[in-house]
């Protein structure tokens, strides 16, 4: 296996003007042809060598330089890349090629959903539709023709404008597409299929109207309003905040059913995992909802920062995929609430990215090497590089970020640049020198920042003491300390900061001390608050001053974070008995602070939900140096069950007061849904017949998705008949709605009941099981493997060899999306010895099988070897 290193990049040797492009669809023989201007790139001196182009199961039929057929001794050609020798330093190609669009079941490429053409071209996708420089700093001006059958395929699309239309023989027809500018080739899209259109419009600050057009099949035509409604906000956001405008006069997004991830932001023509499309109350949930607005509001902005300013290699990925989280957080967090959002945004980055950047595939958000680039879509270059963007931003304020961002895109538009260009940009406009922040760049790992502090009575001052340290990768040179901003304040004994101490902290060397004056009393700090820099935090605190600041402190992120904190001490104490056998008591503080944040009444019913959950065994098994999931399981269980008794009343009461609503997705029923559902969750986990009655009901009666799939969750957590019988209802009810369908595969992988892993089984041979469909099966088989680790983890090994089973299977289909799932096992050095075993014995099973994908064998090398 051939690995790719960012040191080695040299620019193309070649660039490309224009590429016409005809296409002749048909499901089983599609022909590409295909017209090229190319010419030898200037800054690359004294070339004279032949032409290479990328291909991937290509077939080539006709070649034409300058018009002319070439003969044999010019050109070699196979289905990986085709090489020319003696070309001019400006010429013209064609090419035609023929694939085979219903046999891609890779789903990268030209590939058929449910019978509807479309494309994946990012990363290396377009080299499975043409021969071409198949690289993202090569951007040309694409036109673009389609032909196919009118009868099955009515709607045909691609980037840019449509110029030009007609009929042909045999009841065929064509569309012409013209794109005014030059992009890379991954932007490249096609859609055609029998499609229903969703109507909008938006009027930019400039006043150019903007067709908005959202294409799904037609049942699903009214389930668009929330996506068309996302994108105009976007848009609007986007001006206002940035003075950011669109540039074309149509903005297209289709929903397909089989997508490798959530969207890709083709140039005017959006492909979505119909996921992040499809929404009504009655088969959306409120997260449904949130999700669809954060991903078309991500890839609207992927028009600036991607594709008017792309990346010069897929090293850089982060520049415009960190750029753009951090985009749609910041939009997010205005259009709901942000602290909600920020809590959302942090628990995923910890649960996701912090065990990446802890196990064997940890790598800077500016990856070194590669073996396959789907491998690096990975929650460092995205979630890490959006928390290193946002330091930008809490460095240079809201308005120095919004000044560098202009700058950088201004100076760059139309060019293909690297994350320095980014840094260098915000840098020059804010006149500031951000040199140091590139270690963030190419150093790995989550760094550990320690904190102590005193406080001098005499003097009436406060020194905060911190200290950073990195993780040491072996054959890397030693990290050195990194930038970190910490943003502070010291809390005093009324729960208000005291005045002049609310600061960001500038750590830039190993450890500084910093000091406050006229501090009078002995304060609790509050650090890193707003989660300022993505570290983990090391400090002893009591219990004391972790309730103190979870009922007091004045921002709202470190308040749920002391609760987490609080719990995350609770639980694993409790862990440490379970271990060594001894009874279990609950900590009756914690209670008190739930009661006390349930009581308290100004807080929202979204954060007051957030405050009362605990954290998962993912992440509690995370501060573990050994990994025991049952214990991690029996403490958690353990606490649940104590909340729920203690503080049986106020859930009742709460679940009462909030029961009564609309199925409106609005702030108001948001908030109200999510507490309801909270209390009800600790009253089911009782196991009480009159508190199972409740989910029951609300199973049978609730209006919208959100309450059905929370009730229907809670009930197949139960050993019972009334998990058996709501699966079934739910069944007989959703069978028609894949997107519905797919939580109620979810929810049974998912589930906490001593069947749940019989049932997996089970499911893997139902009829409506697909491993072929991507969200089909990420949804038993992902959701089983990462988010049910009590029963993935079963001691006698056999659920490791269920999904290793699977994978294998999978990767024959899909090895994109096999290689997710199989990155489930990349923790196994931290397991207690007898899963570790078991885990690694597997992942050397996968490793050991004929014809298996370098997307999989690259994670499972790593795994075993490091
Ligand atoms: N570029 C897409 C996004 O983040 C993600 C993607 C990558 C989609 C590769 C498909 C294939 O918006
Ligand atoms: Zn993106």
């Amino acid at each position: 296996m051939e690995r790719i290193h960012r040191k080695d990049y040299r620019a193309s040797e070649f660039l490309v003007d224009t590429i016409d492009l005809v296409f002749e669809l048909d499901p089983t023989e599609t022909i590409v042809r295909a017209k090229m201007q190319l010419h030898r790139n200037p800054e690359v001196p004294a070339g004279t060598g032949p032409l290479l182009l990328h291909g991937d199961g290509l077939e080539l039929r006709a070649l034409r330089l300058d018009g002319a057929a070439l003969d044999g001794s010019r050109f070699e050609a196979d289905s990986q890349s085709l090489r020319i020798h003696d070309v001019p330093d400006r010429f013209e190609l064609a090419t035609e090629v023929v694939i085979h669009p219903a046999e891609n079941t890779k789903l990268m490429g030209l590939y058929t959903s449910s019978g509807t053409f479309c494309t994946q071209c990012e990363a290396e996708g377009f080299r499975r539709i043409t021969y071409y420089l198949d690289r993202p700093d090569v951007m040309a001006r694409f036109t673009t023709r389609i032909e196919a059958e009118r009868a099955r395929y009515p709607v045909l699309l691609s980037n840019g404008n449509r110029v030009a239309e007609g009929e042909l023989s045999d009841g065929r027809h064509w569309v012409q597409w013209e794109d005014p500018f030059p992009k890379p080739s991954y932007l490249f899209a096609l859609v055609a299929g029998n499609l229903v259109c969703h109507e909008g419009t938006f009027t930019t600050a400039s006043g150019r109207e903007v067709a908005l057009e959202i294409w799904v099949e037609p049942a699903n035509a009214d389930k668009c309003a929330h996506a068309l409604a996302s994108l105009q906000a976007a848009m609007r956001w986007d001006e206002e905040r940035y003075g950011l405008e669109y540039d074309l006069d149509i903005y297209m997004i289709v929903a397909v059913d089989d997508f490798n991830m959530g969207a890709m932001e083709n140039k005017g023509l959006n492909v979505f995992n119909s996921k992040f499309v499809l929404a009504k109350p009655s088969t959306a949930t409120d997260d449904d909802y949130e999700g669809i607005e954060g991903v078309v509001a991500h890839e609207y902005f992927h028009n600036w920062t991607g594709n008017r300013v792309t990346c010069r290699d897929w090293f850089q990925l982060t520049l415009k995929e960190g750029l753009t989280v951090f985009r749609d957080q910041e939009f997010s967090a205005d259009m709901t609430s942000a602290a909600v959002q920020r809590i959302k945004d942090v628990t995923r980055l910890r649960t996701a990215q912090f065990a990446e950047d802890a196990g064997p595939l940890a790598h800077p958000i500016r990856p070194e090497s590669y073996i396959e680039m789907n491998n690096f879509y990975t929650a460092t270059v995205y979630e890490k590089g959006a928390e290193v963007v946002r330091l930008y931003q809490t460095l240079l304020g809201r308005e120095g970020f919004r000044k560098g961002l202009r700058h950088y895109l201004e100076r760059h538009d139309g060019c293909a640049v690297t994350c320095d260009d980014f840094r260098q940009g915000m840098a020059d406009a804010n006149d500031v020198d951000l040199d140091q922040l590139e270690r963030w760049y190419f150093q790995a790992g989550t760094p550990v920042v320690r904190t102590s502090g005193a406080w001098d009575a005499s003097a009436g001052s406060y020194a905060m003491t911190l200290s950073q340290s990195q993780r040491v990768f072996p054959d890397e040179p030693r990290p050195r300390p990194l930038p970190i901003p910490i943003r502070v304040g010291l809390v005093g004994a009324d729960g208000n900061d005291i005045a002049g101490t609310v600061r960001t902290l500038e750590l830039s060397e190993d450890e500084h001390t910093f000091t406050f004056e006229n501090v009078r009393e002995r304060p609790v700090p509050s650090i890193a608050r707003g989660f300022s820099a993505p570290i983990k935090l090391e400090m002893e605190r009591s219990r004391e001053d972790l309730a103190f600041l979870m009922a007091n402190d004045s921002d709202p992120f470190n308040r749920w974070e002391a609760g987490q904190r609080f719990a995350t001490d609770v639980l694993l104490g409790l862990v440490g008995r379970v271990l060594e056998g001894q009874a279990l008591e609950m900590d009756p503080a914690l209670v008190q602070a739930f009661r006390r944040i349930l009581s308290d009444g100004s807080l929202d019913g979204s954060i007051k939900a957030l405050t009362l959950s605990l954290p998962s065994e993912e992440l509690l098994s995370q501060e573990l140096s050994q990994v025991d999931p049952d214990a991690v399981h029996r403490a958690r269980e353990f606490v649940v069950r104590e909340l729920g008794a203690a503080l049986r009343d106020d859930w009742m009461s709460t679940y009462a007061q909030h029961r009564q609503g609309t199925d409106a997705v609005d702030k108001a029923q948001i908030d109200r849904r999510r507490l309801k559902n909270r209390a009800l969750r600790y009253l089911v986990a009782l196991e009480e017949q009159g508190t199972i009655a409740l989910a029951v009901e609300q199973f049978r009666t609730a209006a919208g998705m959100t309450d059905y799939e929370a009730a229907f969750s809670m009930l197949v957590d139960l050993d019972s008949s009334e998990a058996d019988r709501a699966i079934a209802e739910f069944y007989d009810r959703w069978r028609g709605e894949p997107l519905v369908l797919d939580k109620w595969f979810r929810m049974q992988a998912m589930s906490s009941s001593p069947a749940a892993f019989d049932r997996v089984v089970a499911l893997s041979n139902h009829p409506d099981f697909n491993l072929a469909n991507p969200n089909r099966a990420r949804s038993l088989l992902f959701a089983f493997a990462a988010g049910n680790p009590f029963a993935f983890h079963r001691a006698d090994g056999e659920a490791y060899r269920f999904v290793a089973d699977r994978v294998v299977e999978l990767d024959a289909i899909n090895p994109q999306v096999a290689s997710r799932i199989v990155s489930s096992f990349n923790q196994w050095r931290r397991f207690e010895p007898g899963r570790a075993a078991l885990m690694k014995a597997q992942l050397e099973r996968i490793a050991g099988q004929s014809g298996i994908s370098k997307d999989v064998l690259e994670i499972v090398e790593r795994a075993v070897e490091r």
